[in-house]
């Protein structure tokens, strides 16, 4: 699963050299917030999909959990570029992390307790196997997303995910690829690590950012695509009956890009194979990487373009000091 390099505080690494104290803070509380990338192989060499955006949404994280990053937006995203060209991969799933490190055992940091900065590439295929071109088989998870003012689900932070391995772990032991979850109020929300999207007569319909989702950038991109296409797509609340009269049912996510549902709790969805509009989509999605779609938004950005001006900048390198030593017994909980 390793690939040879990866970036850590500044530098590009080997893998084995990159390693964490077991008092790291992230590892009690979770406080880390990270992102998923993917680069395509396209005809003009590997390619970010929507780096830019990718990057915003993990300083926005971050400032939720006030955590420092001690880098600018455009040093990680020159550090994400670099780790792509240092491994020479032609398209790479992407994992920048962000993490409260080694510095005490109290729940609230100190101000000056260490960050660490990571970003990991691996060769990853297709997040839920075959379902991606069959369908998924979901169910609707016992378990609910949480609910508003409790853990913010605009934040992409490590601790939300001991939700969505409830929700994967109870859907896989079942028979199912995968579980969607309601929200608090008890309407649709989406799945462990996807949006979620029905299609009824033609129309796309979506639960909207309020309904404690990760507001994410595939989704994004599927409402643009559709608008596109003239495809209509109604953000709005939605009840757990309309996933078994819709039409069509997809999920999307940059692990699962745009993979189509073709059961809820075991009750086919639609003809039971992926649909029109979710093939339409796909079509759409998947052009963007070999051309056939014109990247009219400016979503790729290319691993071996020249960037300029980046020798003129003060190196990124060392900016802040990685710190190993043992933790101080402070724990307040
Ligand atoms: C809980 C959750 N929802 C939705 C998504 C889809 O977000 P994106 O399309 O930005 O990858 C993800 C994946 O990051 C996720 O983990």
């Amino acid at each position: 699963m390793s690939t040879p390099f990866l970036w850590h505080n500044g530098q590009i690494k080997p893998w084995a050299e990159a390693s964490v104290h077991v008092s790291t803070h992230a590892l009690h509380y979770g406080s880390s917030v990270f992102e998923g990338e993917r680069v395509y192989a396209t005809p003009r060499g590997p390619a970010y999909f929507r780096l830019g955006e990718h990057t915003r949404r993990l300083f926005e994280s971050a400032r939720v959990y006030e955590i420092d990053i001690g880098y600018s937006e455009d040093e990680i995203n020159a550090a994400c570029v670099d780790v792509i060209r240092a491994n020479q991969m032609p398209s790479a799933y992407v994992r920048p992390i962000v993490f409260r490190g080694a510095g005490g055992l109290g729940v609230l940091a100190k101000r000056d307790d260490p960050v660490d900065v990571a970003i990991i590439a691996l060769h990853w295929g297709a997040y839920l196997g075959d379902a991606a071109e069959r369908g998924a088989d979901v169910c609707v998870s016992s378990w609910q997303r949480p609910a508003p003012n409790t853990i913010p689900g605009w934040a992409k932070a490590g601790g939300n995910y001991l939700n969505s391995q409830l929700i994967g772990l109870e859907a896989r032991r079942n028979g199912y690829d995968e579980g969607i979850a309601l929200g608090h109020n008890g309407l649709l929300s989406e799945g462990a690590g996807e949006n979620l999207f029905l299609v009824k007569r033609g129309k796309l319909l979506t639960p909207p950012s309020s309904a404690g989702i990760l507001a994410g950038i595939t989704r994004d991109a599927v409402i643009t695509l559709a608008a596109d296409l003239g495809i209509a797509v109604e953000e709005r609340d939605l009840p757990r009956e309309a996933l078994y009269s819709a039409d069509e049912v997809f999920m999307t996510g940059t692990a699962v890009e745009i993979t189509p549902v073709r059961s809820v709790d075991r009750k086919a969805i639609g003809a039971g194979t992926p649909g029109p509009i979710t093939q339409q989509l796909r079509q759409a999605f998947f052009g963007l990487f070999d051309g056939r779609t014109e990247d009219r938004w400016n979503w790729l950005s290319l691993v071996n373009a020249v960037v300029p001006d980046r020798e003129d900048q003060e190196p990124a390198i060392h900016r802040r000091t990685p710190q190993q030593q043992p933790a101080s017994m402070e724990a307040s909980a």
